[in-house]
């Protein structure tokens, strides 16, 4: 008997340990959080009913760290502590019941109630109300020394009291709070991801993470982290009474602070709200794991103390997991109408938070192989609040040794034609524009709302055009005549009557609408107005992608003799050929206003030594294809790899082909006309940066219709740069390039003259 529980406690120590690991330091958890909480306490459990069996090593006797090579350490100046977990109304009893025991017989506790935000621990130092300094948790004794990014998070005040009327600040002040994505801002980072035809981020917690351990604090800047302050972990020179209080103080000090916590007379007053915060869970702007009871009173609270690295004047009521594991029975493969394939999980049902769930995003084949997951793996699942579930990975331990490896089919199931994988991308396509799955789906797409918006054309009716040969690609519905629609099942006279009024108000739409309705890979209805903003046509849009193609393939024939150069195992050189190879997504956006052409790409190929001939050719065909590529790179907004896809998309015969019977089926393809009021800004050219009065789009227009140009990026062509709060470095370039910066104001000035 006893020998087992030995057992077991070393068996539970050396899990827990890997857990951790793979928690803390690889961002790649292998079990839900619940199960990890389960074991945890098992090992508690178990060590405190027998603690000669112990291990010196156990990781009850620490906390996880989150330690990385890439940061100095900086000591803590208190340990900085965890919370033991409560997972339901009998835990917290529990609990409060051990701690009446060790106070006085007449202790009454008050508690505070609030948020458990699923974020990253921070500790910033104060001196003399400016900040010093912050560093991550680490393992609770020494943290990464992060003050750099965290700098860069406009909610951490770098100077306290930030409003001077709330008094002074203290000698030091060293506070406690979290790091974490709001929800929106999540989203909008995924959006910009897409925009740029980069991978999406799945999980919030792990992102916020990977943003703050960013090397260079401009990428941290980017991201819109925010962070809530939630207690004080030192401090000289101040004296609070309670965790309700120094809320409070917190909150003065200028700190953004929940306001969302709540002073509970007594422990019915916490289980009373505990199921509203449950369905309230959803609504919030940020992530929550569950919430945080702490005993009002601090000076009860120290009296309680500290067991291992948890205080006893507080924990955490951990909400049910929205985690499960389950059996990856299959995979289902989607085509999307890029061609791109998609991977979906077909899973064992799962109840998980509520709902059953039964397939789950595997994201794409890269993920499948970095996380090595293998069909009939127990996998993890998560699901939370509106995303759509998603496999974080496998769970090795639990193999039986007759799952299979995943790897992307070689054929599109649809069509059989061979899939692809594009240089750079973790996504295979089905490159056959005739793809059936493809035809399907960008006809959905075509006629659905935010696109066409063409009435009463389901997707069956779509499978009935095509079956019976009525249509071939998206244009072709713009020739539909009465005649075979009344052969059709189910089609009367009124109903066809119906359809062909639908199409016909469809050839109206938009010019922006129409071209968010081709479907081209990254170009939903923004980045279609950021085109239709620049481009007053489809022929012309046409017409700039035809030519930054010719532009492409002529340096590539210049450029393929010189660069047919062995590839060695030298990292750097096969980077310089990659570039070289790919001058659209690699050379262009970083040289498009270089004045130096010349002189850039000698220092970029310095490892070959080629010729001044050489060179000279280089640089020509290079610098024919910048200007070729400018109106489509220098519009801001538009990522490198979408202005690929815009090329891509426009040079390919199927689409010239399906465009040129849109036209001539006299769909829409051209810009209104914009409404010219003034001239006083004719020839002028602009560039805004910053906020400013009204939308940027607002600005613009106003800009256009007193006849001036607004583009994205700032070259000597740029006659003002309109600067308003928190401007980019497009001042700095507009200094640089000796461009005047203007405020707002002083372009109205220039307007009325
Ligand atoms: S108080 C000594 N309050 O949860 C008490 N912690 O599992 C320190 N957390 O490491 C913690 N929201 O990173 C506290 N409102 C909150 C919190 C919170 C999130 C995190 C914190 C802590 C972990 C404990």
């Amino acid at each position: 008997m006893s020998e087992d529980i030995q057992r077991r406690i070393a068996e539970l120590s050396g899990e827990l340990h890997l857990h951790i690991y793979r928690y803390h330091v690889r961002n790649e958890p292998l079990i839900t959080d619940a199960e990890y909480d389960r074991r945890f306490r098992e090992l508690q459990d178990l060590e405190a009913a027998h603690p000669e069996y112990a291990l010196p090593d156990s990781p009850t006797q620490r906390v996880g760290s989150d330690l990385s090579g890439d940061f100095p350490k900086v000591r803590h100046p208190a340990p900085i502590l965890s919370l033991a977990n409560a997972f339901d109304e009998a835990d917290l009893v529990n609990w409060e019941e051990r701690n009446l025991r060790l106070l006085p017989a007449d202790a009454q506790l008050q508690y505070v109630l609030q948020p458990k935000l699923d974020g990253l621990a921070i500790v910033i130092t104060y001196e003399d109300g400016v900040m010093t300094r912050a560093a991550t948790r680490g393992n609770g004794e020494f943290g990464d020394d992060v003050s750099a990014n965290v700098r860069t998070i406009r909610s951490a005040p770098l100077r306290i009291p930030v409003n001077p009327d709330h008094g002074a600040a203290p000698g030091r002040l060293v506070v406690r709070g979290e790091i974490l994505f709001h929800k929106e801002a999540f989203r909008e980072l995924n959006r910009e991801q897409s925009a740029q035809g980069l991978p999406t981020y799945v999980n919030a917690r792990n992102t916020a993470s990977g943003s703050l351990k960013q090397k260079d604090s401009r990428e941290t800047a980017k991201r819109k982290l925010t962070a809530y302050i939630y207690a004080i972990v030192d401090s000289d020179g101040i004296d609070l009474a309670s965790e309700w209080e120094t809320l409070q103080y917190l909150r003065d000090m200028g700190f953004n602070v929940i306001t969302d916590a709540a002073l509970c007379r007594d422990l019915a007053d916490v289980t009373g709200r505990l199921p509203a915060w449950e369905t309230r869970r959803d609504d919030l702007p940020f992530e929550i794991d569950g919430l945080v009871v702490k005993v009002d009173c601090l000076a009860q609270a120290r009296e309680l103390g500290v067991v291992g690295k948890d205080p006893r004047g507080a924990i955490a009521y951990k909400f049910p997991a929205e985690e499960a594991t389950t059996k990856l029975l299959n995979l289902s493969i989607g085509v999307g109408r890029s061609g791109k394939v998609t991977p979906t999980a077909q899973l064992d049902p799962v109840f998980i938070g509520g709902v059953t769930v039964s397939s789950a995003s595997l994201h794409n084949y890269e993920q499948i192989a970095t996380l090595d997951i293998r069909l009939g793996d127990r996998v993890i699942v998560k699901r939370s609040g509106d995303v759509i579930p998603y496999v974080i990975g496998p769970v090795p331990s639990a193999r039986v040794g007759t799952e299979t490896a995943v790897l992307p089919p070689d054929a599109c199931p649809f069509c059989d034609t061979k899939l692809i994988q594009p240089a750079g991308a973790v996504d295979w396509f089905c490159p056959n524009p005739k793809c059936p799955e493809r035809i399907m789906r960008t006809l959905e797409f075509f006629v659905s709302r935010g696109a066409m918006d063409i009435e009463g054309m389901g997707p069956q009716t779509i499978a009935a055009l095509i079956e019976n040969g009525l249509i071939e690609d998206e244009a072709d519905i713009f020739s539909l005549d009465a005649e075979p629609l009344l052969a059709l099942d189910g089609f009367a006279e009124k109903k066809v009557e119906n359809q062909l009024a639908s199409i016909a108000a469809a050839k109206t739409r938009p010019f922006e609408q129409v071209l968010t309705s081709l479907g081209i890979d990254g170009i939903g209805s923004t980045v279609a107005g950021l085109l239709t903003d620049n481009f007053s046509s489809m022929q012309e849009l046409l017409d700039a992608a035809v030519q930054i193609q010719a532009a492409n393939e002529a340096y590539a024939n210049k450029a393929a003799a010189l660069l047919d150069i062995e590839r060695g195992d030298d990292a750097e050189i096969n980077k310089l050929v990659f570039r070289l190879r790919h001058p659209l997504t690699e050379l262009v956006p970083r040289y498009l206003d270089a004045a130096d052409l010349g002189e850039r790409l000698l220092r970029l190929l310095k490892p070959w030594r080629f010729s001044a001939d050489d060179l000279g050719i280089l640089e020509e065909s290079l610098s024919s294809l910048i200007n070729a590529s400018r109106p489509l790179h220098s519009i801001e907004g538009l990522g490198p790899v979408l202005v690929e896809n815009i090329v891509a998309w426009f040079t390919s015969q199927h689409n010239q082909a399906v465009l040129a019977k849109m036209m001539a089926a006299g769909v829409n393809m051209q810009a209104e006309e914009k409404v010219v009021s003034g001239s006083g800004l004719d020839g002028l050219t602009f560039v805004l940066t910053g906020s400013m009065s009204m939308p940027r789009g607002e600005v613009k227009a106003l800009v256009e219709a007193n006849g001036g140009k607004v583009t994205g990026s700032v070259s000597k062509r740029t006659s003002y740069v309109v600067a308003g709060d928190s401007p980019g470095s497009k001042v700095d370039k507009a200094l640089k390039n000796g461009v005047p910066v203007i405020s707002e104001a002083e372009l109205r000035a220039l307007i009325t003259g």
